[in-house]
């Protein structure tokens, strides 16, 4: 049982967005994630999915989507992106029994994989889109969240942490930042996430080890649509 993780799909198999407008790497982008999960992910492992799932807006937008990414082998755990119109963050429990058996959505809550909790969220960074003060707002909103699923893992008795965000950890040139903060304090072995696309996104942030924590960037561009394995055992316990 593997645990993996992949983010930014960019699905439109719903409506017409094609991806390979964004470089020849995204050219049948979702035909590579297919092959890979099948070639790589087995049946009884666990894969997070940190977000930008799908362009859809809404839930019948993002169906064939939806259905792309339970069709792919083990059990998905998904996270919310910024692109991801159709999932609002406070009905994530109304999703979770609508795609009860299917697919898993990580939000205001946790998921088990052996003695680890996974937690996460969103998460924000500045990329100078907004003005600075709706930054730290939608940052503190975000930080609220993160807050909300750690303490459902430790009131569960969990002491290991694998943390998951959709943005950077840290905004271009930070050294640290309230997730970085909240990662070290809860004493996270990992904290993954994806947003950054093409190679001069790739370094926005942390990548490696830093201050105990291994940071990593799985944004399918980057892993050329392959799953990262985030445990050493991948291959074990089959
Ligand atoms: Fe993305
Ligand atoms: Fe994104």
């Amino acid at each position: 049982m593997a645990l993996w993780a992949i983010g930014d799909f960019h699905l439109s198999f719903g409506v017409d967005k094609p991806m390979d407008r964004f470089g020849r790497v995204w050219k049948n982008h979702e035909k590579k994630i297919k092959k890979n999960f099948k070639k790589y992910v087995w049946e009884n492992d666990v894969t997070v999915i940190t977000g930008d799932h799908s362009w859809g807006h809404n839930l019948a937008e993002c169906a064939l989507d939806l259905r792309f990414i339970e069709a792919l082998p083990g059990r998905k755990i998904l996270l919310r992106g910024n692109h991801d119109m159709f999932w609002d963050a406070k009905k994530t429990a109304k999703l979770n029994e609508q795609f009860a058996g299917r697919l898993e959505f990580l939000q205001n809550n946790f998921f088990a994989y052996k003695d680890y909790a996974l937690v996460g969220t969103k998460g924000y960074c500045y990329e100078g889109k907004d003005s600075y003060e709706h930054f730290l707002k939608i940052r503190d909103r975000e930080m609220k969240r993160l807050q909300l699923s750690f303490d459902a893992a430790t009131a569960a008795g969990y002491s290991k942490f694998i943390l998951f965000l959709h943005y950077p950890p840290t905004s271009i040139g930070e050294q640290s930042s309230p997730f970085t903060e909240i990662a070290e304090w809860y004493g996270v072995e990992q904290v993954v996430y994806s947003h950054c696309h093409g190679r001069d996104r790739f370094d926005d942030s942390f990548k490696g080890e830093v201050n105990g924590i291994m940071y990593r960037l799985v944004s399918a561009d980057y892993t050329n649509f392959k799953p990262v394995a985030l445990t050493s055992e991948t291959w074990e316990d089959i």
